[in-house]
């Protein structure tokens, strides 16, 4: 009897041995990553040595968002390349190089968005960040125009508008320290709920309920990501689902109500499906919303498929700008001859009446523009982004990913390797100037991601940006209130800091 169990043992030992060389057994049967070959994988890449004898699976257990955040920096640091992690059954490519983001960004087959991502299907539906294949073909297909150039033009009203009621908030706070963050999301989010949906926030029924209630987007994600007993859909429907629920609900309602009003509105304007784009954009106060009922009345999306992309841009374009104007703000006042040069410019190149503020001036900004760049490198509001393998996939350099691995691109990481960022610590626009771009990798700086998946909302948002940095300068010169190097960063779909951001606005003499 004894003599079958030690035989049994014996035979289970091999066949697991045998098998770790697929799969890394102890971190729960993930799949390893092979190489064209069949060299040893570390010859191309390192593996993260795990805590525990369970690969990478406990690495993070039981680590808070800053020191979650703290604890990808250190692998980078500790890594100084791209790596491997097999945790808890998932294998993880962590991308930190800027040849191997070049790899994934221009990999058509490599377009599906991470498994986290599905953490905002309550809140955001299939929409354009999250949907795939087909589905995400065509709904880029019928979104890319309305993000043309000569439609933002049409936004600079809005913009304009918005950055005035900044600057008169402002006014109340001058000399004192402001927390920029509430201020910020606010102009952020009335600018977004305008362009997008075409309506006021502040002049809507239950706006304020929406301003309150949007950040469930981002909340229920980061909370689910933070702990993996989350991730199984059954856990989170039972323990933790009804709390996000009622201001889902809120921020749902909004949308879908507005969306309903505008699309009678739209119907007595145009009433054939035959509406041209041209005709659309002639519309007064065109919105991002009248190129979806357009399509909807061409047949190509329903209520459902409106609802989803306008809940996607609100959450797209609000907090991702809005972080990154908080660090642009914050760099502006620790770095004041910097600010004097983006002022100085601004007094060449624009008009002092600021009404005729437009495109054409905003693209004359080109230090405004390297200031801003500098920002999004070192603070990148995306810090990672990340790709579902979905089947099996060679890279060229040689690395073969197992069908259901996961891609991970730490964009902040890349962003500060100094093998494309000479002393990347040190904050220097000047490194964005075409003569010293020259020879820099062109996948090394991403902050909007690249390739077919990258932010439609890119040139928007730079456009919105120095739009308010513009008003901002002209009138108020930007004091230090915070130490960057005491910020606390939290890790998570956007970044952010534990402690706040301040500045002081002071009026220019
Ligand atoms: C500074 C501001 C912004 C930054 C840093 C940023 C960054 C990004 C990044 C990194 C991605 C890729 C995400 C991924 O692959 O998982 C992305 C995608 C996207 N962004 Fe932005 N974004 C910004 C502003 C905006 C704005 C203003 C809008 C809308 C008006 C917007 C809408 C989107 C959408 C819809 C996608 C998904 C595109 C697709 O998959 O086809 N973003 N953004």
């Amino acid at each position: 009897m004894w003599l079958l169990i030690a035989f049994l043992v014996f035979v289970l030992v091999l066949s697991l041995f045998h098998l770790n060389k697929t799969y890394y057994v102890l971190a729960f049967f993930s799949k390893r990553i092979r190489t064209v070959n069949g060299e040893d994988i570390k010859k191309i890449l390192p593996t993260l040595p795990g805590n525990t004898i369970f690969g990478n699976t406990f690495d993070t257990f039981g680590l808070d968002f800053v020191q979650t955040f703290k604890f990808f920096r250190h692998n980078a640091t500790r890594m100084q390349r791209s790596y491997v992690t097999y945790m808890g059954g998932k294998t993880l490519l962590n991308v930190l190089d800027a040849d191997l983001a070049e790899m994934v960004f221009t990999n058509s087959k490599l377009i599906t968005k991470g498994f986290s991502y599905k953490f905002l299907q309550p809140a955001l539906g299939e929409g354009l960040l999250m949907s795939t294949d087909e589905k995400w073909h065509g709904r880029r297909k019928m979104l890319t125009p309305a993000f043309h150039f000569n439609i933002l033009m049409k936004f600079q009203e809005i913009v304009k508008e918005e950055s005035i009621k900044f600057v008169q908030r402002m006014e109340n706070c001058k000399g004192h320290e402001v927390a920029l963050d509430k201020h910020v999301q606010k102009f952020t989010l009335d600018v977004i709920c305008e362009t997008a949906l075409g309506v006021k926030l502040d002049e809507c029924l239950n706006g304020d309920k929406y301003r309150e209630n949007i950040s469930v987007f981002e909340e229920s994600f980061n909370k689910r990501l933070q702990y993996p007993h989350l991730w199984l859909d059954f856990v989170y429907k039972t323990l933790e689902e009804y709390k996000y629920l009622p201001a889902l609900k809120i921020v749902h309602d909004f949308s879908s109500d507005v969306i309903k009003k505008k699309r009678q509105q739209f119907a007595q304007e145009f009433h054939s499906d035959e509406t041209s784009e041209e005709q659309l954009y002639q519309k007064k106060r065109y919105a991002l919303l009248d190129t979806l009922l357009r399509a909807e009345q061409q047949g190509l999306i329903d209520h459902a498929g409106i609802c989803e992309e306008v809940d996607t841009f609100m959450f797209g374009g609000f907090d991702t700008t809005s972080m990154t104007l908080i660090f642009c703000l914050m760099n502006l006042s620790l770095y004041p001859e910097m600010q004097e040069c983006c002022y100085q410019e601004i007094l060449e190149q624009t008009d002092s009446d600021l009404s005729t503020l437009d495109i054409t001036q905003l693209s004359r900004l080109k230090y405004l523009e390297n200031f801003l760049k500098e920002s999004m490198r070192m603070y990148s509001s995306v810090p990672t982004i990340m790709r579902t393998v979905v089947e099996e996939t060679s890279l060229s350099n040689g690395l073969i990913l197992p069908a259901n691995s996961y891609i991970m691109v730490h964009i902040f990481d890349l962003h500060r390797n100094p093998k494309y960022f000479d002393k990347p610590d040190e904050f220097n626009p000047d490194r964005f100037l075409p003569e010293n771009s020259v020879g820099r990798h062109p996948y090394a700086y991403t902050p909007f991601s690249a390739g077919q998946r990258n932010c439609i909302g890119q040139k928007f948002a730079m456009f919105e940006m120095k739009t308010l940095l513009v008003h901002i300068l002209r009138n108020f010169k930007i004091l230090p209130a915070v130490d960057a190097e005491t910020l606390q960063f939290q890790s998570g779909i956007i970044i952010r800091t534990k402690n706040e951001v301040k500045v002081k606005f002071v009026e220019r003499q």
